[in-house]
């Protein structure tokens, strides 16, 4: 926790994107969504890909564990968001924007109810303890029949410490077995970060569908 707190207060956030996400832009449609449905995005940061989903006529629901990301997003897009604390949480809204601000694992389950999620730099963010909590916390947040788009990264681990933590083929799979259904609908190598000391590293888009 204290990790991501640090990074954000002292803007170490390599993360974050001035573009869109390639394969937010060219897989989205195949998840065939009906405009005004609503999307979750975990681990939302201040991403302008929230503002392509709103652009698709989605609603937005953003989970964020740093106040600072929140504002940002919301200041950023000179926006004035009304502010509510639920429970643990605080609940920023400002459609078709609702960002809720706290720690993902102890919101309560069905706070969200989803039709989609999107996923880039979230469950690559947290480490391979915590993930099978987290696939729990996006069935929680989701209706049966939501649809998600989960970005990954794949490289030897011990190349690199993360976060961002490696997310194989093999872990998507084992992941989401238990009531979801995996698609991968691209994979592409990444030239440009093998040059940074890695011996290999590649890219994946899937669709996971909630059955
Ligand atoms: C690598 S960043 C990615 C942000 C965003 N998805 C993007 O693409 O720009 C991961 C984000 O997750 C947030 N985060 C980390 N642990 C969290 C938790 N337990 N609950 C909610 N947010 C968390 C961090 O503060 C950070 O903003």
């Amino acid at each position: 926790m204290e990790f991501w707190h640090n990074r954000w207060s002292t803007n170490n956030i390599g993360w974050h994107r001035s573009e869109f996400n390639d394969f937010l832009v060219k897989h989205w449609t195949s998840l065939s969504l009906e405009p005004k449905t609503e999307v979750l995005v975990p681990l939302c940061g201040k991403s302008l890909d929230m503002a392509w989903l709103a652009q698709q006529d989605h609603s937005i629901v953003g989970l964020e564990l740093v106040d600072q990301a929140v504002k940002s997003f919301f200041d950023e897009g000179e926006m004035d968001p009304q502010i509510e604390t639920i429970g643990a949480h605080v609940r920023y809204s400002c459609p078709p924007y609702t960002l809720i601000q706290g720690d993902i694992f102890t919101l309560r389950a069905e706070t969200v109810q989803a039709d989609a999620w999107y996923d880039r730099a979230a469950m690559i963010a947290l480490p391979p303890a915590v993930r099978e909590a987290y696939v729990e916390q996006i069935r929680h947040q989701t209706k049966t029949g939501a649809v998600g788009l989960l970005i990954t990264y794949a490289y030897p681990q011990h190349e690199r410490q993360g976060p961002p933590f490696a997310l194989h083929d093999e872990d998507v799979e084992r992941l989401f077995s238990n009531g979801f259904e995996v698609e991968r609908l691209e994979n592409i190598e990444l030239e440009d970060e093998r040059d940074r000391g890695l011996s290999s590293i590649t890219s994946s888009a899937y669709k996971i569908t909630r059955v």
